[in-house]
């Protein structure tokens, strides 16, 4: 038996990278899971995989950074699976570079995905997963969250925010059965750099690959969700900070 038999799970961001690696991580220990992200053919294709692996995975389309979408995710997932008591805050996007001359289109994409879209999703769930007995939070942060670097202002904002609001979150679900996890991961190899087109941004990720070694997988975060989420009742893993060995920030 697995160990997360009988959980029913959001996931957003599922479509790739440590969303769709933790997706298959807990259906693989027995989770239902509801996928969400905006690429929908993405999300179809892993529930094909899941199911047939013997999981049982539901596919919604949902950009999570407009509040009715975020809503009607969590609120269909809980109707779906009969229930909810794991939300995985996952979704987030990354765009780098210097403050001076950069589009602040970037930044509000960043802002309503990484912060509003994580506190919609929260919003919806908190009281769903409180009614339904408890459950877990999982924010997945960043190392960004903990470190800012030149170049990263915007994304450390938002991470920065992510850390804090899970402690908040975290004293306040103590109280109604809910624990929160903030997941910080340092560089894992997915999609998420390769939003960046700016040349300068582009070759200092390459380097920081580079002067790293061997990167992270996107298994290896869904490893720290699974090991967070499925420990006794009363144990809350509070924070999980994962780093490629060879990082150094
Ligand atoms: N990779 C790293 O080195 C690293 C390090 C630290 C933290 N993280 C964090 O890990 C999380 C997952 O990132 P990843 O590395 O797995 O990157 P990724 O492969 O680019 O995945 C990002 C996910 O977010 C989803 N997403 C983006 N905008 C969305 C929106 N408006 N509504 C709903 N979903 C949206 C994307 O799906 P659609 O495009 O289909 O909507 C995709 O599934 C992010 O929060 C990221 O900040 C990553």
């Amino acid at each position: 038996m697995g160990r997360l038999e009988g959980r029913r799970a959001v996931i957003t961001g599922a479509s790739s990278g440590i969303g769709e690696a933790t997706a298959v991580a807990m259906a693989h220990e027995g989770a239902a899971v509801v996928l969400g992200a905006r690429r929908k053919d993405r999300l179809d294709e892993l529930v094909a995989r899941i199911e047939s692996e013997g999981g049982t995975a539901i596919a919604i389309e949902a950009d999570i950074s407009d509040e009715e979408q975020a809503r009607g995710l969590v609120e269909t997932a809980s109707a779906e699976l009969g229930g909810l008591d794991c939300l995985v805050n996952n979704a987030g996007v990354m765009l780098l570079g210097p403050l001076q001359g950069a589009d602040p289109q970037e930044w509000r994409r960043m802002i309503a995905v990484n912060l509003l879209g994580l506190l919609y999703c929260t919003h919806y769930s908190l009281p769903l997963i409180r009614d339904g007995g408890g459950g877990d939070i999982v924010n997945v942060a960043s190392v960004a969250g903990r470190t800012a670097s030149l170049g990263s202002g915007v994304y450390n904002m938002t991470k920065w925010g992510v850390v804090g609001f899970s402690e908040s979150l975290r004293q306040e679900g103590a109280h109604i059965g809910v624990r929160v996890t903030c997941v910080e991961p340092g560089f894992v190899d997915t999609e998420l750099q390769g939003h960046n087109d700016n040349p300068i941004v582009v070759e200092q990720i390459e380097k920081m690959r580079e002067s790293t070694g061997k990167v992270l997988e996107a298994a290896d975060i869904a490893n720290a969700v699974v090991y967070a989420v499925g420990q006794p009742k009363h144990v809350s893993i509070n924070e999980v900070l994962v780093r490629p060995a060879g990082q150094t920030r």
